[in-house]
């Protein structure tokens, strides 16, 4: 039975507005599709996948047992009986007269895990790794540049664009990198995607294409990447890391076609590729005929000493590089970009003809001319200001205020390890953050499911993402969380 709920999600909007005070989700489309056999688990499925994908938001009210089982031709207790269940996980709530509703937090329910780190909430503290600071985005600057790109661009610019994107971005961008991190590449040979993810993705599927089955991902990463990486057919084997970064010599035992590395900053351990091993993974690469696809996610954020250069500079026959302009300027600009091997080029170019295009063209004129202007650089200068400046206040309140705990990962990027001292519960101290208004998030939550090794405890602690008036507020409910758990 494939059922299409085109009536149903009138339903669905019919219900909620019979209750006062609840408004419905206008133009809610909620499609289930049921498979003949075992509809009580395809009813169960499909409704967890809406929540999951966010076709089922959380607080909506969902259809009365009975009148959806007349839609989907079911008994109205299977129906009920799926309710149930999904109450059971968390997915649904049940109110005492009301109907059955999506949980308010549905990220905790059932085994599944929402795909996607959601955005904090305005009122909530964000302490998790990786979220940049916006607060400071350069308007005006932003606002020139896309005047100077649209008054001054030749109007062929504003037709179909070239696939691997604007020429005169990617231009930009092979200087920019070579300048500041090192990277050897061609404007010919940029490709300019809409996020690192959307990059990582076409990597993967051109490499699968070449008949690639495992990538080698670091034990502790983002979960996110490691989902992309398997929506594409293949494989992420998690290497262990330390001190030193990854443990690129487990490569040898791993049978991996290639491996994806934070090298300038692991994320989130904060460390960089140590220099052998760095050595040692070119040499791998080339023994075995692998690629190592090198994010360098915020290489230019260091605080100790000249840059981490790019890994990409030692071997660019081997090194697919990717970045981002989500930390130095903000994730809303939505461009980043890919230098790969000249030889992988045109294949990942033909998987974007077949998932897509490139990013919007004028977005990146504008991203051009903010680069030729030098305020990409800018951007970059006052961030790091304001991140070593953050570090030092983060620094001084863990000497004051927590014995026993310490701070790893201080020397590059926007987050760092708090270690915790042992038979302290991470979990815990989420929780009590949580009540306290602040998202915080474990070293465990980065663990890549089935590694047996454990780094923890430790928090991640991002010190990018509080507004400037807010931070040593999040800095005393941090303190406050680590005592209270
Ligand atoms: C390790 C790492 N790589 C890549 C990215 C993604 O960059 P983008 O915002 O382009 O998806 C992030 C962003 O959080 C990150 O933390």
């Amino acid at each position: 039975m494939a059922q299409v709920l085109g009536h149903c999600a009138a339903d669905f909007l019919g219900n909620s507005c019979h209750h006062a005070g609840v408004s419905g989700i206008p133009g809610l489309d909620l499609h289930l599709e049921l498979a003949a056999a075992r509809p009580a688990q395809a009813l169960s499925a499909a409704l967890r996948s809406a929540i999951v994908a966010g076709r089922l938001a959380p607080r909506t009210r969902l259809p009365a047992a009975r009148a959806l089982a007349a839609d989907l031709g079911l008994s109205r207790n299977t129906v009920a009986a799926v309710y149930a269940q999904l109450a059971a996980e968390g997915w649904l709530q049940p109110r005492v007269g009301a109907g059955t509703w999506v949980s308010d937090d549905t990220a905790a329910a059932g085994t599944v895990r929402r795909p996607r780190r959601p955005a904090a909430a305005p009122h909530l503290i964000d302490l998790r790794g990786g979220v940049p600071d916006v607060t400071g985005f350069p308007r005006g600057e932003w606002l020139a540049a896309v005047r100077a790109a649209t008054m001054h661009a030749p109007a062929a610019e504003f037709g179909y664009g070239d696939p691997a994107g604007s020429l005169r971005l990617r231009a930009a961008l092979a200087g920019y990198l070579a300048r500041t991190r090192g990277v050897a590449a061609q404007p010919e040979g940029v490709v300019v995607g809409s996020g690192f993810g959307e990059l990582l993705v076409l990597v993967c599927r051109a490499l699968r294409a070449r008949g690639a089955r495992r990538l080698a991902v670091e034990a502790y990463g983002h979960r996110r990447h490691r989902r992309l990486i398997a929506a594409t057919g293949l494989e992420p084997v998690p290497i262990p890391v330390d001190g030193d970064g990854a443990d690129v010599t487990m490569l040898e035992g791993a049978d991996a076609d290639a491996v994806l590395l934070t090298p300038a900053h692991q994320f989130p351990l904060g460390v960089p590729l140590a220099a052998e091993r760095r050595r040692w993974l070119v040499a791998w690469a080339r023994r075995r005929d692998a690629l190592v696809l090198e994010d360098d996610y915020d290489g230019e954020f260091r605080y100790d000493r000249r840059a981490v250069g790019a890994l990409q500079a030692l071997a660019p026959d081997r090194v697919v590089y990717l970045g981002t302009a989500s930390k130095a300027v903000a994730p809303s600009v939505g461009l980043a970009w890919a230098a790969p091997p000249a030889g992988l080029r045109a294949e990942v170019l033909d998987q974007r003809e077949l998932g897509g295009g490139a990013p919007a063209g004028l977005q990146q004129l504008a991203l051009a001319a903010f680069i030729e202007a030098h305020e990409y650089d800018r951007s970059v200068r006052r961030l790091r200001v304001r991140y070593r400046e953050r570090l030092a206040r983060l620094e001084q309140t863990v000497a004051r205020d927590l014995p026993g705990c310490a701070l790893t990962g201080l020397a590059a990027g926007l987050q760092c390890l708090l270690r915790l001292p042992p038979g302290d519960d991470e979990r815990r101290i989420e929780r009590a953050a949580r009540r306290r208004g602040v998202l915080l998030e474990g070293l465990a939550a980065f663990r890549a499911d089935g590694f047996a090794g454990r780094a923890g405890p430790a928090l991640v602690i991002g010190y990018g993402a509080p507004p400037p008036g807010r931070y040593d507020t999040a800095l005393s409910l941090l303190v406050e969380s680590i005592r209270a758990a």
